[in-house]
């Protein structure tokens, strides 16, 4: 027993050493909490924390953390009344012993629903099962997720129109404002999200979003903000459509954040140069809560076979996109200068 837990102890100080070592500079975390800037990493499946180095370098380079499938609600609850809560549990137990914030990712999205709610035809039982799964999450997790992704992927992928999923059959397209009401009285405090895709690519699903979104609001919807996942490919967004989605949610008196980035491409010098364009417009608007949809190749969710999205490659070496992120976190956006990070 002793011998063990002597191993692992061991284990965590050489890769604590290696991992930091290898960067060469100081951590994503360090520069973005000089700067109040929640640093995050989605995609967060408890298993990988078996992994001491993983472990060790997500608690070292970010102040945030997501799951990534765990709370999806046939994962969490596949049967009714019945909670699997170990795997979140763990997720949050980690947060709190490495002081990062925890966002729930997410209480309805258009996939991974179970039978029984999918069963359910008649709205006011439908409404009852939401309002008994949101309070079950959100209760027990009160104080220790302090943001939400409410709704996730409302708009159909490229647009035209709401997804027509399991919610929108039974309750139509309030069940939007059904979730978000619900949510709000689930926990008073907490950030509400709208969690969207390719809305940085897509002008007229872009569009989509904003109407969807100004509508809730002038309805008095206890919306907080929106969650852009910036999943990008060879192109990065425009420059300026950041920054104008940034300032028309901001003048509805909404946040708009950074939720899932990270770039499929093949070319690694088109990645980093990506991750540095879509950093800096992000940063320069305002934005202070950016995550990525996972931080290590050896733990990526892709389409596009042989692409690495993510910033640190599958033996948690820094990639080029590590040092675009901690150059554009390092800028001081009062002056020109900036701390540019040190290869190694
Ligand atoms: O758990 C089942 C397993 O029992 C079954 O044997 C296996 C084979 O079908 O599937 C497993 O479920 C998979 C699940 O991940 C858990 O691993 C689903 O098939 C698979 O589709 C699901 O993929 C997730 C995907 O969302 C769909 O939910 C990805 O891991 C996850 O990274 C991805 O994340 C989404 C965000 O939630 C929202 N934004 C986009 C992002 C990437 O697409």
């Amino acid at each position: 027993m002793y011998a063990a837990t002597l191993i692992t102890t061991l284990l965590t100080t050489i890769t604590k050493v290696d991992a930091f070592a290898c960067t060469g500079t100081t951590t994503l975390r360090d520069v973005a909490a000089k700067k109040n800037i929640l640093i995050g990493s989605g995609a967060i499946n408890p298993a990988y924390l078996d992994d001491p180095k993983f472990a060790v370098l997500l608690a070292e380079q970010f102040n945030s953390l997501s799951p990534e499938n765990e709370m999806k609600w046939e994962f969490l609850n596949p049967t009714k009344g019945n909670y699997d809560w170990t795997k979140l549990d763990r997720l949050v137990e980690f947060a709190a012993a490495n002081n990062m914030a925890v966002k729930g990712h997410g209480l309805i999205s258009s996939c991974c629903n179970p039978p029984y709610l999918l069963n359910i035809t008649d709205p006011t039982a439908f409404r009852a099962a939401m309002t008994a799964h949101f309070e079950a999450i959100m209760h027990r997790y009160h104080g220790k997720m302090d943001r939400w992704d409410v709704v996730t992927e409302a708009l159909m992928t490229m647009g035209g129109g709401l997804n027509q999923n399991a919610f929108y059959n039974v309750l139509g397209p309030g069940y939007i404002e059904v979730a978000f009401r619900i949510a709000r009285a689930a926990d008073a405090n907490a950030k509400l999200f709208i969690n969207e895709n390719l809305v940085e690519t897509l002008p007229g699903k872009r569009q989509e979003l904003y109407d969807l979104v100004s509508g809730l609001v002038a309805k008095g919807v206890p919306l907080d903000g929106v969650a852009l996942q910036m999943h990008e490919t060879i192109y990065a967004p425009a420059p300026g459509v950041i920054t104008d989605m940034v300032n028309s949610y901001n003048a509805l008196g909404l946040e708009v954040t950074i939720a899932e980035l990270d770039v499929h491409t093949l070319d690694p010098v088109n990645q980093t140069n990506i991750y540095s364009a879509v950093m800096d417009e992000a940063l320069a608007a305002g934005i202070t809560d950016i995550s990525f949809w996972g931080f290590t190749d050896k733990h990526k969710y892709t389409w596009l076979p042989g692409a690495e999205p993510l910033i640190f490659d599958e033996n948690y070496r820094p990639k080029g996109a590590f040092y675009a992120v901690h150059t554009a976190l390092s800028q001081d956006r009062n002056t020109t200068s900036s701390a540019a990070a040190t290869q190694c």
